[in-house]
């Protein structure tokens, strides 16, 4: 186990860094570089749509850089929007994305397993077909819903139904009804496109994938490239506000083309070519993504266990990402509650950290003997508005309750400290930036080999031209 510093103490290595750091643990002296990188820098994937509390892609190339090498498995057992696996694939590592949450393994799984441009336009194109042979009878349902003959939550007699998400295939399959929080938040005729492009995508396509993920990241914002700006794109307002609000301000959604608005996306995704190394998405309980993991990488012929991991768990009762993506769970044809039920972060400290530590255990069998796990954990202030005390210090907790009995080594702590009050709308998202004030981040080795590569590697210079020198040439 490496020796602890005496609480409080202040390192001269790890300079500033060290000022606020929890007493107890080490710092590691990485200094939070990616902090000065520019807001887009990485790969023109990332902002696909967003996400709360995500990471912003320097992070992890902070970590990928020093503790991995191309041809490595780089691992997020709870993936999000897929930034880890993303900025691996795209740096020539085997990113492996894993989230319980369906939305987010859609999003990881489009930007591991994308198209090219080509295939991407070119099933574009097949929509719009798909579109003007039915254009009239898509716009008379989409008419007939916004006219009234959307569904309240309990479901009244009477309603318009429509094709469910993806059903073209086998229509039989089944029909539902419209929300009401839905259908005013679009024209009609932008409303009968998406409901003619969510009936005929097939989420189990990569293609198909691609485009369902591109079409959530413009569905809702507050500018003319968005489908309805009846909400800020970061994430869904509550249903009922949205119901309200335009109720109460007689609220016209804009005409606005779905083909054309998801063409230009598409353009400013392949701003890069999708990466040469392509990933693993996976769906399921982070407690268990060992042995899926295993095989996934098994059945590709890659290398099965990772060097390295860069994860942040759930926050404590932070974020609901079921709800606070109502509208594009919709889109998507999922159950926002069925994910808010499903999900592991509306847990109180004590069950936050015995599900940490089922989370280390699980990872032991899919990590090299040397890996390098590092995971972010937010300091939570506040819950749902009101102050709590059990999310401070939670990093030091993690460590000696989670990490430390499970037999791993710690390296130190690392922060990425975020000055209180700033807004941190644009990195980690309006909720997440109000609730959490520091994140830290513990570096944790598998083993001592990991230990000793976590504490050599902190200090090395990492260069941060995008994209790197040595891929553009591949
Ligand atoms: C803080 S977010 C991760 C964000 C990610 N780092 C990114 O850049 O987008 C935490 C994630 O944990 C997922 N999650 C919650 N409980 C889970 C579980 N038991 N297993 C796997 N994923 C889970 C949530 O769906 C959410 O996407």
């Amino acid at each position: 186990m490496s020796a602890r510093a005496p609480r409080g103490a202040i390192s001269a290595t790890a300079g500033q860094l060290a000022l606020d750091l929890p007493a107890g643990l080490p710092a590691l002296a990485i200094e939070p570089e990616w902090k000065a990188q520019q807001r887009l820098w990485g790969h023109s994937f990332h902002p696909m749509c967003s996400y709360l509390a995500s990471f912003p892609a320097p992070l992890v190339h902070a970590f990928i850089a020093r503790y991995s090498r191309p041809g490595d498995v780089v691992l997020d057992p709870f993936s999000g929007r897929g930034t880890t696996p993303l900025q691996a694939c795209a740096e020539g590592r085997t990113g492996v994305g894993n989230d319980l949450n369906p939305f987010a393994h859609l999003l990881t799984a489009a930007k591991v397993e994308a198209p090219n441009p080509a295939e991407a336009v070119t099933r574009l194109t097949a929509l719009r077909l798909v579109w003007a042979a039915d254009a009239p009878a898509w716009e008379a349902l989409a008419g007939r819903v916004r006219a009234g003959g959307a569904a309240d939550s309990t479901g009244r007699e009477g309603i318009t139904l429509v094709p469910a998400a993806g059903t073209c295939a086998s229509p039989t399959d089944g029909v539902e009804a419209v929300p009401a929080e839905v259908a005013v938040a679009f024209h009609t005729r932008t409303l009968a496109q998406l409901l003619a492009v969510r009936t005929t995508l097939r989420l189990d396509l990569p293609v198909d994938r691609f485009l369902a993920a591109a079409l959530t990241g413009i569905l809702h914002g507050k500018s003319a490239s968005y489908l309805s700006d009846i909400m800020p794109n970061t994430f869904s307002m509550a249903p009922r506000y949205v119901r309200d609000f335009a109720e109460r301000t007689g609220f016209e959604p804009p005409e606005r083309d779905v083909f054309r608005l998801l063409e230009q996306k598409l353009l400013r995704l392949f701003r890069q070519p999708a990466p040469r190394t392509a990933g693993v998405a996976l769906l399921g309980d982070a407690r268990d993504v060992a042995g899926r993991a295993q095989s996934a990488l098994r059945a590709r012929g890659l290398p099965d266990r990772a060097r390295l991991v860069v994860t942040s768990p759930p926050y404590l009762r932070v974020v609901k990402y079921g709800s606070c993506n109502w509208l594009r769970t919709w889109l998507l044809g999922f159950d926002a509650r069925t994910i808010d039920a499903t999900l592991d972060d509306a847990h109180h400290r004590s069950a936050y950290l015995v599900f940490l530590r089922e989370v280390l255990a699980g990872l032991r069998a899919v990590l090299a003997d040397d890996a390098v796990v590092v995971l972010v954990i937010g300091d939570v202030e506040t819950d749902r508005g009101r102050d709590i005390t059990d999310g401070v210090g939670l990093a030091e907790r993690t460590w000696e309750a989670a990490a430390e009995p499970e037999g791993y080594r710690l390296a130190g702590v690392a922060l990425d400290s975020i000055a209180a009050g700033r807004k941190m709308t644009r990195l980690w998202g309006d909720e997440a930036g109000r609730a959490t004030k520091t994140d830290r981040l513990l570096v944790l080795g598998a083993t001592e080999a990991g230990r000793r590569r976590a504490l050599a590697g902190a200090t090395l210079p990492v260069d941060w031209t995008w994209p790197p020198r040595r891929l553009r040439a591949l």
